[in-house]
């Protein structure tokens, strides 16, 4: 729904004073209304011998500023609607649109302008963002979630009691092999080799710490800078190791140091031009609290000797590409694309290494100290040295990595 400017303040049978309010109101920034289903269970009718199933329906409003969908009422749509339908009849009594009013008002949906303000137009960071993408984002953050518990409890461990629950898997697309064209098949070298090896770890040796050598080695091939241009009055392009959309590089890197040599347990953000640490305060939670929470309580990733989350300063990438639809889809990109890379660095220098987009996004901004429409993680990484021993599952078909292993030390505690 588009945000309209104005209310016609038609209402029936409102004191002058009342309309005069209301033609001042005006629905939030990037208001979007959405029709709700959901099966609702009605005790009463249990009780009575009913079948008590039964199904609640109602418009609901999403906005980039809420972290939840606020339910309506009748009286609060007909009110949104009356605020952006031109001419609108508002047909509602004085005291029911006082309720309905409060209630929007608590929200922020709509708020009072000033007679004659200025609209901030596109001066407020937030305001730059696609607002599908805005809502999308805010909605799809966690807080609290446990993923391990989650993911039990709707048997996604067992392939079988999925396919039981939801029939049979999407199989891909058929080839025609009468018009397959074979392509050259190129021997291996030590690339391939390097590609072959890379595994997600889930297993890390907590006996021993990561030297800061290789710490600083990774951060260089993954994050750091190898050149920058700083327009005049306008952004810093900077270069890396991998792309970028508009070579602006929006994520950045926060750490979590849990076991490395001469480099203290705690938060950090790299600065990449600078190649070093800026030290942040200590999650109230502590750090290996924090770490599970960050995860989702995905514990086979908690115990990498660091942590990084990729979190995305969207206002550096949607200052240029202002309510573009492909802007917060660039972003994802730019994290995937670091997420390979800190693999493959890893791989190369013996180490194991993760990502995941199962993260409490909400904790991890709070710990932080992060507003979520101006930097917001998308994915958090890690790595470290891996473990001789295989205690949650690993996809390694070919046995690149864990043919020294026997069948029996390959144990099963993952969820994703
Ligand atoms: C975007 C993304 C999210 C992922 N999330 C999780 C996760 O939440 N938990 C997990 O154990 N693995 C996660 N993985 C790792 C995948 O499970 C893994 O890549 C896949 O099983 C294939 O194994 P491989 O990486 O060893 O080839 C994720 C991978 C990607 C690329």
């Amino acid at each position: 729904m588009p945000t309209q400017p104005a209310i016609a303040a038609t209402a029936q049978g409102l004191p002058d004073t009342r309309k005069t309010a209301l033609v001042n109101l005006r629905c939030c920034e990037g208001l979007h209304l959405q029709w709700h289903e959901e099966p609702n269970l009605d005790l009463g009718a249990l009780l009575s011998g009913k079948t008590g199933v039964g199904v609640l329906r109602y418009w609901r409003a999403l906005a980039p500023h809420l972290d939840a969908p606020v339910a309506l009422s009748p009286d609060q749509w007909r009110l949104l609607s009356a605020l952006t339908v031109e001419g609108m009849a508002l047909e509602i009594q004085e005291d029911t649109l006082e309720q309905a009013l409060q209630g929007l008002l608590a929200h922020s949906l709509v708020r009072y302008a000033e007679p004659d303000a200025q609209d901030h137009g596109d001066t407020l960071a937030e305001h730059w963002w696609w607002p599908l993408a805005a809502v999308m984002h805010r909605m799809g953050r966690w807080q609290g979630v446990d993923s391990t518990h989650a993911a039990v409890q709707a048997e996604v461990l067992d392939m079988t009691a999925m396919v039981a629950r939801h029939g049979p898997a999407p199989q891909p697309a058929p080839f025609d092999s009468t018009t397959l064209q074979p392509m050259p098949d190129v021997p291996p070298d030590r690339f391939d080799q390097l590609l072959a090896q890379r595994t997600t770890c889930r297993n890390f040796d907590t006996s021993r710490a990561l030297p800061a050598l290789l710490l600083g080695q990774m951060l260089q091939r993954t994050f750091a800078a190898h050149g920058h241009v700083q327009v005049a009055n306008g952004p810093m392009l900077l270069k890396r190791n991998v792309p970028s959309g508009g070579g602006l590089h929006p994520i950045d890197a926060y750490l979590l140091v849990r076991h490395v040599d001469g480099v203290a347990p705690g938060l950090y953000r790299y600065a990449p031009l600078e190649h070093a640490l800026q030290p942040l305060p200590e999650p109230p939670a502590g750090l290996q609290a924090f770490a599970l929470q960050a995860l989702s309580q995905q514990h086979w990733f908690a115990d990498a000797h660091v942590l990084v989350m990729l979190v995305a300063n969207f206002p550096r990438s949607f200052w240029k590409y202002r309510r573009h639809a492909k802007a917060y889809r660039v972003a994802i990109l730019d994290a995937g694309h670091l997420s390979q890379l800190l693999y493959l660095a890893a791989t190369q220098a013996g180490l194991g290494a993760f990502v995941t987009a199962a993260i409490n996004e909400i904790d991890i901004e709070q710990a932080l100290d992060l507003h979520p429409l101006a930097d917001s993680p998308l994915a958090v990484c890690g790595f470290g040295w891996r473990s001789g021993l295989m205690t949650t599952t690993e996809f390694d078909p070919a046995a690149v990595l864990w043919q020294a292993l026997s069948p029996g030390e390959q144990g099963q505690d993952r969820t994703d």
